[in-house]
């Protein structure tokens, strides 16, 4: 189905499953422990061997020989792997350097070998055994110093302009000209990177946890040297990804081949200590941030330039490109530079680029709107654009910002606060509120479906989607539901597996959107089928089981009397999505708690209103958004990867010293969905929702804190050496 006009009337309007609060499906499997994981394969694979990774003990360099020796000789060993006797490997199109190093190491923990054994742990030992000899070498691991000599950043990254920047900068009568930093984060998934993988003969089956299927297999199949049709990838159940698992993994590559060589299914799960280094990160930003404004609080210069480091051939973190879009203002520039850095391979983790580039617009637009002496809110308010600022003729297809920032206002009781800074006093505490917009794009993509109606009158829907802890099974079972006239509990969802058809996958926040369009496109097809098997019109009504057309109900399970019905198809998008522009927008809402004697951060109350098309199901969006909320408070106030920029790695590569927020440090969290239905978007009128949860929820932290303290922290995380001795006095 070519998406390509906007939405009319459809049966998703009727709300009968779609938009109804249901818990998700997979909620027994998954609290009974039923559900099974990439690790947990053991019915499909029940004479799995075991693989350790062995990670590079060097950032940079070269191998000049490895000893496997003592590790083959080890109790249990089936088979050791290196670069050497692997054959000759491919480089996925996704992967920015080898999943395998040899002879050159690209990056610390980078895997150099896969020790395969009986038992787990037998091949964690023998992988301890494992003796390389490095050519060890210079590597850039500072940032700062990257970027001094950096170049821009490829193509359009590189600089967006409008108007005339630098003199509207000048000549503003208002000036805003600061810096911020963000540092590397790691996804810190529950759920680590794990494969099992079995060969039939030269067909290759991969259970692993991956968020993109299609991807995953033609990656999977490139640096194998194989042809795509004999690979098979399966990830079910995800515990996790936030962009991490978007790509193949050296999970996957280094169970194919230890498997190869044991002949043996191998079962390979990452250890937690390997995955910040071993795997991609979000990468750390230096945003200067420049804004000019008219005394009465009209923006007329926007300037927003971001470093950030990868190895070569990789990206930079897009950290400018919302403010290609959120705020009018006549005289623009966007501009990224790309260090090269010898870090770990940089690249999505949840809300990529807005993630970060939210943390710094948002307190800079509160930092402007104080100089103004104006409420954050309203200044918000008086910059909103309708409009694409560099292209005017492109509109929004949807944008209730200036909704969300009001609503948002009047529920949080805004108006209570104090807006000097220091001020506000409950016992040892400061207390404080900030707020923030929330911005996220949403993404239009291909993505197919299967669905048949079986002779009993139940549905099957089958898409290579993924649930990575989202809720897709429960909104493709709605949407499903509602296209056919049957009860939620009348559909089977299949999901995650490279013999369905392809669909969006999860990521970058389009996946209920997309998925659930190519779910509704199929559907669409089996309607027909439907209609013309019980010589019913074109415009029969599917409600209740039964289908109604031409004066005449059939039971629907009759169109399948003589055998199944199924049906398949995509939706796909054309140049009438171009005429818009798609995103989704928000409101962050904080309140935070300050102790005036020891500096610590506690934050009281949050609430988050958004605006994102239809929502497809309250309760799955309302806790996509909660916990991206949590992930902005990590963010905020303690996520970093600390560098060691004389041996280039990661050094807190574990949960016990990579803080992420737990239960005691969320206190209230609201969440509220605007009324609204995206007809431009596509036929579900929905648009994408979980990433935009956490876009701006740092800043908001950081605008509490400045509220109640008076002390401005532009460095994140904002942890109190940052700002313990400029606290007010106690006395
Ligand atoms: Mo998201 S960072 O695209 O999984």
């Amino acid at each position: 189905m070519k998406f390509d006009s906007p939405a009319g009337t459809n049966p998703i309007d009727r709300k009968q499953a779609v938009g109804r609060a249901l818990p998700r499906i997979d909620g027994p499997l998954k609290t009974t422990g039923l559900a099974p994981y990439a690790y947990e394969h053991h019915r499909e694979v029940p004479n799995a061997a075991y693989g350790a990774i062995v990670g590079a003990g060097v950032a940079k360099g070269t191998i000049r020989s490895i000893d496997t020796s003592a590790a083959r000789a080890a109790p249990g060993v089936l088979a050791i792997v290196t670069a050497q006797d692997a054959g000759k490997l491919g480089k996925g199109k996704m992967n920015t350097v080898k999943l395998l190093a040899g002879p050159s190491v690209d990056h610390y923990h980078q895997a150099v070998a896969v020790v395969v054994a009986e038992t787990f742990e037998q091949a964690r030992a023998a992988a301890a055994l494992v003796r390389v000899d490095y050519a060890r070498t210079k590597g850039r691991f500072d940032l700062d110093d990257a970027l001094k000599t950096a170049r821009p950043a490829p193509g359009d990254d590189g600089e967006a302009r409008v108007g005339s920047f630098e003199s509207a900068y000048a000549a503003a009568p208002v000036k805003l000209d600061a810096e911020y930093t963000t540092p590397d984060h790691t996804h810190a998934m529950m759920e680590p990177f794990a494969s099992i993988a079995a060969w039939n003969g030269d067909a290759l089956t991969v259970w692993t946890s991956n968020q993109m299927i299609d991807w995953g297999r033609g990656d999977l199949a490139t640096t194998l040297g194989i042809p795509k049709d004999k690979v098979t990838v399966l990830s079910p159940y995800v515990g996790g990804g936030f962009g991490g698992k978007l790509f193949l993994r050296a999970d996957a590559v280094l169970a194919a081949l230890g498997a190869k060589a044991a002949k043996r299914p191998v079962k390979l799960a990452m250890s937690r200590p390997m995955m910040a280094n071993n795997a991609t990160h979000r990468p750390a930003t230096r945003q200067r941030i420049r804004l000019g404004a008219t005394r009465d609080g009209m923006l007329t210069a926007i300037g927003h330039e971001s470093g950030s480091g990868d190895q070569p051939d990789g990206g930079p973190e897009a950290a400018v490109n919302q403010t290609k879009l959120l705020y009018a203002g006549a005289n623009r520039l966007a501009a990224m530079r790309l260090a090269v850095l010898d870090l770990p391979e940089g690249n999505a983790m949840r809300a990529p680029g807005e993630a970060p580039g939210m943390m710094a617009l948002e307190i800079a637009i509160d930092e402007m709107a104080e100089k103004l002496g104006m409420d954050p809110v309203a200044f918000r308010i008086k910059n909103d654009t309708q409009v694409d600022p560099a292209e005017p003729t492109k509109r929004f297809s949807q944008r209730q910002l200036v909704r969300c920032l009001t609503d948002g206002a009047d529920r949080f009781g805004w108006a209570k606060r104090n807006t000097k800074p220091g001020q506000v006093r409950d016992g040892k505490w400061l207390i404080g509120m900030g707020v923030a917009a929330a911005f996220r794009n949403h993404v239009n993509m291909t993505s197919g479906a299967r669905v048949q109606l079986s002779q009993d009158g139940r549905v099957t829907v089958e898409t290579d989607m993924t649930d990575i802890g989202t809720g897709s099974y429960t909104i493709i079972a709605q949407t499903a539901a509602e296209m056919l006239g049957v009860p939620v509990d009348a559909v089977e969802v299949r999901l995650g597996n490279s013999s369905y058809p392809v669909s969006a996958g999860s990521g970058g926040q389009w996946g209920a959107a997309n998925a659930t369009a190519g779910v509704y496109a199929a559907c669409v097809k089996l309607r027909e089928q439907v209609a013309q098997r019980l010589g019913l019109g074109t415009d029969a009504v599917f409600a209740e089981g039964r289908v109604t057309g031409g004066g005449r109900t059939v039971a629907l399970r009759d169109a399948a009397a003589q055998g199944p019905l199924s049906a398949e198809d995509k939706i796909e998008f054309g140049d009438f999505s171009k005429q818009y522009q798609f995103a989704t927008f928000g409101a962050h809402f904080v309140e935070v708690a300050v102790d005036a004697y020891t500096g610590v951060t506690r934050l009281r109350r949050m609430l988050a209103v958004c605006a994102a098309g239809r929502i497809i199901n309250p309760i799955s969006a309302r806790s996509q958004v909660i916990g991206a909320m949590t992930m902005g408070v990590g963010s905020a106030l303690m996520e970093e990867l600390a560098v060691d920029k004389r041996f280039g790695l990661f050094v807190n590569h574990d949960l016990a010293s990579y803080e992420v927020p737990v239960h005691a440090d969320i206190p209230h969290q609201e969440v509220v969905f605007l009324d609204e239905a995206d007809d431009k978007a596509n036929p579900m009128k929905a648009k994408g929702v979980g990433e935009l949860g956490l876009c701006g929820v740092g800043a908001a932290v950081a605008n509490a804190i400045y509220n109640a303290t008076g002390v401005r922290v532009r460095d994140y995380p904002i942890t109190l050496d940052k700002y313990l001795d400029r606290l007010p006095a106690i006395v």
